[in-house]
């Protein structure tokens, strides 16, 4: 039986989890339509939260995560995703309770797998990975919601992280004035080559009077964060704005009343990538191959070894993550 590499991590009898790079076969893998052969893991906060034994995102161990995959299919019970097709695995229940993409093979079922689209790589692809599917989603939602680049500007909150990252560069290059707020004094030159026109202490959001409603500064947001930035957020958006909310890195509540919403019509929009169906998600991909693929994706990631994985994990956790970091097979 063939063997493979795969990043495992274990619970220990005093609850603690180590992970380390284990020999595995095809057999320890569920059963799946597709086996795919990962080329390219992209990292995030979920698998941040694996890896470290957040039951709420892993019940069982051992455990191999990786919510994010681009590979090759060798093993195909659906016509229509043959053997030797590139294509990408991201969410659903991959990396959390599943084996993930940080093991060289994944099986998983057909309609986890979308077709890698024209116009970009699997390497491309898993700097994206989830981050930039769930920054477009978020665009997507602004788009639809009828927010134009003549409205104004809009705010990315987390802007260092792997959605913000994506969110900064996607929006700014569909012509948004973008705004990146950051904890990072250290990263402001990489948030403008990246796409920002201006970068804001996350400090100043957090600092705004806890009024019901706040002067009008920007038509809209992407916030990775909650919590009090999200409130303020929704209090300065100006008539009509729009806020996408994705992520909780800093507070999972919501504290506030509602009048932004009935004095100022403003939106909040929320955005799950994780069980976004295959067609809209089809849909995001062939954008961010095309349209809406940003000029800087090399420039935006940190490519690493599965050696790597336990410092890069880490410093997820800490909040000290700059772009997208992807481990390369
Ligand atoms: N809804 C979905 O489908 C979906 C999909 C993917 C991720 N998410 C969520 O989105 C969030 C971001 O994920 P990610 O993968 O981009 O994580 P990430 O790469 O670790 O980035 C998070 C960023 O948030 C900022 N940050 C960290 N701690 C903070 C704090 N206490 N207060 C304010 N900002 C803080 C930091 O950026 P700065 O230093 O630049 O501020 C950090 O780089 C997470 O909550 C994740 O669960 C949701």
């Amino acid at each position: 039986m063939k063997s493979f590499e795969a990043y495992v991590v274990r619970e220990t009898e005093d609850r603690k989890y180590i992970g380390s790079v284990e020999k595995r076969t095809l057999e320890d893998l569920p059963e799946g339509d597709v086996l795919v052969e990962v080329k390219y893991a992209g990292l995030n906060y979920k698998d941040a939260l694996s890896a470290h034994g957040n039951k709420g995102v892993t019940r069982k161990f051992p455990h191999t995560p990786g919510i994010d995959a681009s590979g090759v299919i060798v093993k195909s019970s659906d016509a229509n995703l043959p053997e030797g097709m590139e294509v990408i695995v991201t969410s659903y229940d991959l990396g959390m309770n599943t084996s993930g993409a940080f093991g060289q093979y994944i099986s998983v079922p057909s309609s986890w797998v979308v077709p890698l689209p024209a116009g970009l790589t699997l390497k491309e692809s898993m700097i994206l990975g989830t981050g930039g599917l769930t920054a477009a989603l978020c665009i997507d939602a602004l788009l639809k919601n009828g927010q134009t680049p003549e409205d104004g500007p809009i705010v990315v909150t987390g802007s260092t992280g792997g959605v913000g990252s994506m969110a900064v560069a996607i929006a700014s290059k569909l012509g948004f004035e973008v705004i990146a707020s950051t904890g990072k004094t250290a990263s402001h030159d990489f948030l403008k080559s990246i796409g920002a026109s201006k970068v804001m202490d996350r400090a100043e959001l957090k600092e705004l009077p806890a009024k019901p409603l706040l002067k009008p500064m920007w038509a809209g947001a992407v916030d990775t964060c909650g919590g009090q930035t999200l409130e303020a957020l929704l209090k300065t958006a100006k008539y009509g704005g729009s806020v996408a909310c994705c992520g909780l890195v800093d507070d999972a509540s919501l504290n506030m009343t509602v009048f932004p919403f009935i004095l100022r019509g403003v939106s909040l929009l929320g955005v799950d990538s994780a069980e976004c169906p295959v067609g809209h998600r089809k849909e995001i991909w062939k954008h961010l191959a095309t349209d809406w693929k940003p000029g800087m994706l090399e420039e935006a990631a940190t490519i690493i070894s599965m050696e790597q994985l336990p410092e890069y994990l880490e410093k997820i956790l800490k909040g000290e993550n700059v772009g997208r970091a992807v481990l390369a097979y």
